[in-house]
């Protein structure tokens, strides 16, 4: 069947070409935007007499069917159709008639198909940005939970200073929080209107861009028409807010491998969120988290792919440009799914307060402490360092820790250390001593779960 741009050329074509240039398969998952889209383009042409308003109501009135049939599973896709604009209206003009062909008048699938992406992102967006604050409020009630679980805080995997188990938890609520506020400014910038851009320079009838953009909910229109159907610069900034996003789910996924393993045997991941090996009688593997951090590679790949599809396109639209929606919808749909298993995994976690505080006593995390002591007794800080460093070099030698040094071994290293000191290094003298805003201490914490509640409220 010859396609309904058929004119200049005959509109018959290879259905190798056909196939190759089709979008249905994916764009499909826009036909209730595009349908949206296309009644308040129905209402604007009858609001400016362009065309009438029986005309207008009879567009309305088949497309609304079309959308009933869809959701209802009444009416499938047709795979041959070139897109899901082209089939929503060749299906619109089967059911109307001849006023269907009226519904493209002073519109092109330029402006339609940019319009589309950015109210079906839109919408999405907004379901990540919930997933993402359920997460951040499960994260606050676990640190909240172990607020005070002391735990060995790392740098270079080595162990460092005590920290609280809900200071560390808290680090990614608040990473989750700015993700969150990447969200709302990359959605806040994608809300403009491209419809009535037509094909790249404006029309000559006179439309109502601001109807339009009203009606669907943005927040003005692109003032640019060129700009409005040749951009993606908004699928390439939320592609790069789900990676950066993503990066941070990698990171704590690879901190709950860690933890959960048996070298560390901090947190157990509840039976629901892990899996047997089939071999291996005594395995519990966390796939969920190794899947979380391996499906972050992908998301970078469609952000790569976004990039590099744009990078050397002239302006206005190119059908290159048909490549965003795959990638962009990987991400978002990848990303969703992250989340979805994430929430209840962080849920369902439970850590083990002894492993964390038996870990925490080997190490020697108080020796920055043990610096501070002989600093706050009128050592310079450089002195006591070094001081404090040979004692640790002794303790290891003699396989002892810090906590039980005879006060003899620690007046041969300096005069300056008294009776006073043990309770110095004690892990929850050093942990409840960090008041500084942002530390670990259990009232730091308690403010940091206050401020990130208040800000997932606002
Ligand atoms: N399916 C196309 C896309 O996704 C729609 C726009 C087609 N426009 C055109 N002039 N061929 O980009």
């Amino acid at each position: 069947m010859a396609k309904m741009w058929a004119g200049v050329t005959s509109g018959v074509t290879d259905s190798i070409a056909d196939d190759f240039n089709s979008s249905i398969r994916f764009d499909c998952k826009m036909y209730k935007h595009d349908i949206m889209g296309s009644m308040a383009h129905a209402g604007m042409l009858a609001s400016r007499g362009i065309i009438t308003k029986a005309e207008a109501d009879t567009l309305c009135d088949g497309l609304a069917s079309i959308l009933e049939d869809i959701d209802a599973g009444r009416l499938e896709f047709d795979m041959s159709a070139e897109d899901i604009h082209m089939f929503i209206e060749q299906e619109l003009t089967d059911r109307v008639g001849d006023v269907g062909k009226k519904l493209h008048t002073a519109r092109s699938r330029n402006d339609q198909v940019a319009l589309d992406i950015r109210m079906y992102l839109r919408d999405e967006i907004d379901e990540i940005t919930s997933l993402l604050r359920e997460l951040t409020s499960a994260v606050c009630e676990k640190a909240e939970e172990y607020r005070d679980a002391i735990v060995p805080g790392y740098t270079h995997l080595q162990r460092a200073q005590p920290i609280t188990f809900g200071h560390h938890l808290m680090a990614y609520a608040m990473m989750l929080l700015r993700d969150i506020s990447r969200f709302a400014g990359c959605r806040a910038r994608m809300n403009y209107s491209p419809i009535g851009c037509c094909a790249l320079a404006g029309t000559t009838y006179d439309t109502d861009r601001h109807y339009e953009a009203e009606r669907l909910g943005f927040d003005g229109i692109c003032m640019n028409s060129i700009d409005g159907v040749s951009d993606r610069d908004f699928c390439v900034e939320l592609a790069a807010a789900i990676a950066t996003a993503m990066m941070h789910l990698s990171r704590f996924s690879e901190e709950l491998i860690l933890w959960s393993s048996w070298e560390f045997r901090f947190v157990k991941l509840s039976d629901s969120f892990t899996t047997g090996s089939s071999i291996m009688p005594q395995k519990k593997n966390p796939d969920m988290a190794e899947l979380v951090r391996g499906k972050t590679g992908r998301v970078y790949g469609d952000l790569m792919a976004l990039l590099t599809a744009l990078k050397g396109l002239p302006l206005a639209y190119n059908k290159d440009m048909q490549e965003d929606k795959e990638a962009i919808f990987d991400s978002v749909e990848t990303i969703k799914m992250c989340l979805k298993v994430f929430v209840p995994m962080i849920r369902t976690m439970t850590a083990s307060r002894e492993e964390m505080l038996s870990a925490a006593q080997r190490g020697f995390i108080n020796a920055t402490d043990l610096a501070d002591y002989l600093v706050k007794k009128g050592l310079p800080f450089r002195s006591a360092y070094k001081i404090s460093g040979q004692i640790v070099a002794y303790c290891i030698e003699h396989g002892t820790v810090l906590e039980e040094l005879p006060m003899d071994v620690y007046k041969s290293y300096s005069e300056l250390f008294d009776g006073d000191v043990y309770g110095e290094i004690d892990l929850l003298t050093c942990v409840e001593k960090r008041i500084s805003e942002g530390g670990t201490s259990v009232a730091s914490v308690e403010r940091q779960i206050a401020y990130v509640r208040e800000a997932l409220e606002a």
